[in-house]
C-alpha cells in the first residue's frame, strides 16, 4: 500500500506541479511575459489542476498594470480590463488639452 501510494506520487508529480503554455512549462506562482502586453502566472490547485492566469497588463514602458487597475503615466490613463472569457486588454486614454471655454 504504501509502495503503491509513492509510485503514483512520483508519477504524478511531474505533470500535476506545472503549467504549460507555449510550449513551456511553469512553476507554481511563476511569472512570464507571453508577449510584450502582458504578465501571466501559473497557478497550480490540487484539485481542479493547474490553470493561467492574466497577472497584469504592460505598458509600452513596460510598467505593470494589474488586471481592474488604471495607472496615469504621462497623459495617458491606462486600465487593464479583464474580457469575460478570461482575457485581458490594455485601455489607453490620453488626455487631450481641450479648451472647454471656447464652445
Ligand atoms: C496568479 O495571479 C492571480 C491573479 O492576479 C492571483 O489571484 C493568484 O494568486 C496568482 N497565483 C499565484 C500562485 O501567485
Ligand atoms: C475585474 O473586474 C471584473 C468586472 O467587475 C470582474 O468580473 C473580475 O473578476 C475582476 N478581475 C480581477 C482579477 O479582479
Amino acid at each position: 500500500m504504501h509502495v503503491y501510494a509513492l509510485v503514483l506520487l512520483i508519477l504524478t508529480l511531474p505533470f500535476a506541479q506545472t503549467c504549460k503554455a507555449d510550449g513551456k512549462t511553469y512553476k507554481d506562482g511563476e511569472e512570464w511575459e507571453p508577449n510584450a502586453q502582458f504578465v501571466m502566472n501559473c497557478t497550480i490547485d490540487g484539485k481542479t489542476g493547474w490553470h493561467t492566469n492574466i497577472v497584469a497588463c504592460l505598458t509600452e514602458t513596460k510598467k505593470r498594470v494589474k488586471v481592474n487597475e488604471t495607472i496615469t503615466e504621462g497623459e495617458s490613463e491606462y486600465t487593464c480590463a479583464s474580457g469575460p472569457t478570461g482575457g485581458a486588454y490594455l485601455k489607453i486614454k490620453t488626455k487631450v488639452a481641450v479648451d472647454t471655454t471656447q464652445g
